[in-house]
């Protein structure tokens, strides 16, 4: 017996940050879109909680409890009183530590593979309350489609979305690490009185009314100018986009993927050509949106 969970990848459309709070995280008005590209968290009964991972970056992967599925396996068992006792396996196609969510991803599958797995029915407001204490990005692995996270990011309101969106995403070689991106913000907004962070309602309009054009003109990631300094070669790949015919180019969240927004599917080929053919990035990849949230896959 095992139990299959596809979980999108995700686009921030819009990244409002607002200054650090207290308890170190950032206010958040966080618009999110899952894309088409998948990870697949399948889990099956074991004498002890094991993870294995395969897939062309798996080699990043982390296989020991610092795993965000692993944590999602112990948190669910421990919320119902029992061991958390399964193989997880991840097959892996979103890019790793990319600003795609692909660790959030994760949990969220393993969260509801194990749930599926030990047939425990929980409801979505108790999967998601668990998702949102696994991190700030994992609620809306589970509920896919668009939607506005606020408080850190995990306060989520679904959006509607009018139309298919077609992107691109040029993955850089190595990651970047999200709390040093939030870090750099912070050192770069030192002494800046931060506004309110606040969703853009020309973007909400464009999702809503399916507009790519509206929508190019309202994308925006505050926190590209700090990905932007720790990885500054990430302007080439961003210009290349743009050259090729990009309507917007951004950072993807923390990076350092970074996401072109195209006309439609011929264009976004057109754009995934140029860059491979740059070599401002290691590889790139069309995909399309929305995405579904997480799924179990039938067997
Ligand atoms: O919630 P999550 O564990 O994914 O966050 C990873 C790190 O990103 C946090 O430790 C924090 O440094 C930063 N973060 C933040 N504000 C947010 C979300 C994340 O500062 N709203």
């Amino acid at each position: 017996m095992s139990v299959t969970v596809r979980v999108p990848a995700k686009v921030n459309v819009r990244l409002a940050v607002g200054g650090a709070r207290p308890d170190g995280f950032h206010d958040l008005a966080n618009v999110f879109l899952a894309v088409g590209l998948y990870d697949e968290v399948t889990v099956r009964p074991a004498p002890s909680l094991t993870i294995t991972c395969a897939g062309p970056d798996a080699d990043q992967v982390p296989l020991d409890r610092t795993n965000l599925a692993a944590r999602a396996a112990e948190l669910l068992a421990a919320r119902h009183g029992i061991a958390p006792d399964v193989h997880i396996h991840i097959a892996k196609d979103i890019p790793v530590a990319g600003g795609m969510a692909g660790g959030s991803a994760d949990g969220a599958g393993a969260l509801l593979a194990c749930d599926t797995l030990w047939g425990l029915g929980s409801t979505r407001d108790e999967l998601l309350s668990l998702c949102a204490q696994l991190g700030s990005d994992v609620p809306f692995s589970l509920v896919g489609g668009a939607a506005l996270g606020t408080g850190r990011g995990e306060r989520l309101t679904e959006l509607e979305v009018g139309g298919g969106f077609s992107w691109v995403f040029a993955v850089a070689d190595g990651g970047l690490s999200t709390p040093a991106v939030y870090g750099e913000f912070d050192r770069l907004n030192e002494g800046v009185n931060v506004p309110e962070p606040v969703a853009s309602p020309q973007l909400l309009d464009a999702l809503r009314t399916g507009d790519v054009l509206a929508l190019a003109d309202a994308v925006s990631n505050d926190l590209q100018p700090a990905a932007l300094s720790l990885r500054p070669s990430l302007a080439d790949t961003l210009a290349v986009g743009a050259e090729a015919g990009a309507l917007a180019s951004l950072v993807s969240g923390s990076g350092p993927t970074t996401a072109f927004l195209a006309k439609d599917a011929d264009a976004a080929q057109a754009v995934a050509s140029a860059l491979t053919s740059s070599g401002t990035c290691r590889t790139a990849r069309v995909a399309g949106a929305p995405a579904a949230g997480a799924r179990v896959l039938a067997d």
